[in-house]
């Protein structure tokens, strides 16, 4: 695990209550971060941040639904006045179902668009404003995706989501460089967060997992932990000059075609 240090930085994790979420929250803490942990998982949270250190003094868990703009302000709200700073955002909070176009209700696609779309930017302003006032820079790491490039059957609403944080990505970032607040964005392939492997082993996921994994170059599926180095470095103060980037951990996997076969493809 990378170790960066970041004593005297409060960081709020959105999506908090498992999978890369809850690693990072974890790997955070390991880097002397005070800690701001969202979800909507309540429980979770709150168990894990009890696992930190004395309710609160390191780990304050929030309980929101991304998807309510006035809960996540009031969630802000509440960190800042907590610890009063907050100076980094992780937008980690997602969803990945996967549905066909022409089963695809309105309802899924809203649900799709307002978690890993509406909230990031909504939870990015929130703190924003609260950081120019004070004339503090600081650091907004979002979740992205390789499907946000990666064309695939059944994820419109997933792929469109990520595709148009990457470019909310670029946009933040060229908007609040200004004011030292630098903006970057994580794509994962596939990670094995227990949610993930469990799918995998199951027998609807096996298959499918195995295909999946002979097109990635590294022939093996990322860990959390993969996900968040990449996102430790991005709130380090060694990572001052990036603004914007779009930063793929994939083992490759959205390079190209990794074999054709003994033979070779015979064409260009
Ligand atoms: P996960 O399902 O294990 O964890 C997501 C967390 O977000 C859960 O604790 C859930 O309660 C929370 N959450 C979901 N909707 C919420 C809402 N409306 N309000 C508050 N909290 C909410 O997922 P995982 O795999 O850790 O994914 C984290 C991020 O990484 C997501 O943005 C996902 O799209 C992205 N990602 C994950 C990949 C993977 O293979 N696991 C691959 C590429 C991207």
């Amino acid at each position: 695990m990378l170790h960066v240090d970041l004593h005297n930085q409060v960081v709020l994790v959105t999506g908090a209550a498992s999978g890369i979420g809850e690693a990072l929250g974890r790997a955070l803490a390991g880097c002397g971060a005070r800690l701001a942990l969202l979800d909507r998982e309540r429980e979770g949270v709150e168990a894990i941040a009890a696992t930190l250190g004395s309710p609160g003094a390191q780990a304050l868990p929030l309980a929101a639904d991304v998807r309510d703009t006035a809960a996540i302000e009031r969630a802000v709200e509440q960190a800042w006045e907590h610890f009063g700073q907050v100076d980094a955002l992780v937008n980690n909070a997602g969803v990945y179902p996967v549905t066909p176009l022409l089963a695809l209700s309105a309802a899924e696609w809203d649900a799709v668009l307002d978690t890993n779309l509406r909230a990031p930017l909504f939870t990015t302003q929130a703190l924003a404003r609260r950081l120019i006032a004070a004339g503090r820079g600081g650091r907004v790491v979002n979740v992205s995706s390789t499907a946000g490039t990666l064309a695939r059957p059944g994820i419109a609403h997933y792929g469109a989501s990520k595709a148009g944080l990457n470019q909310l990505t670029r946009i933040l970032a060229i908007e609040l460089a200004p004011h030292g607040i630098l903006v970057n964005a994580v794509c994962p392939g596939v990670i094995e967060t227990p949610r993930v492997k469990a799918h995998n082993a199951s027998p609807e996921g096996r298959e499918e997992a195995a295909a999946k994994r002979d097109k990635v170059p590294l022939q093996r599926f990322g860990q959390p932990d993969d996900i968040v180095n990449m996102i430790l470095y991005l709130l380090s103060p060694e990572a001052g000059y990036c603004c914007g980037g779009l930063f793929t951990v994939d083992g490759g996997f959205t390079l190209g075609i990794p074999a054709y076969g003994p033979a070779g493809p015979g064409t260009g």
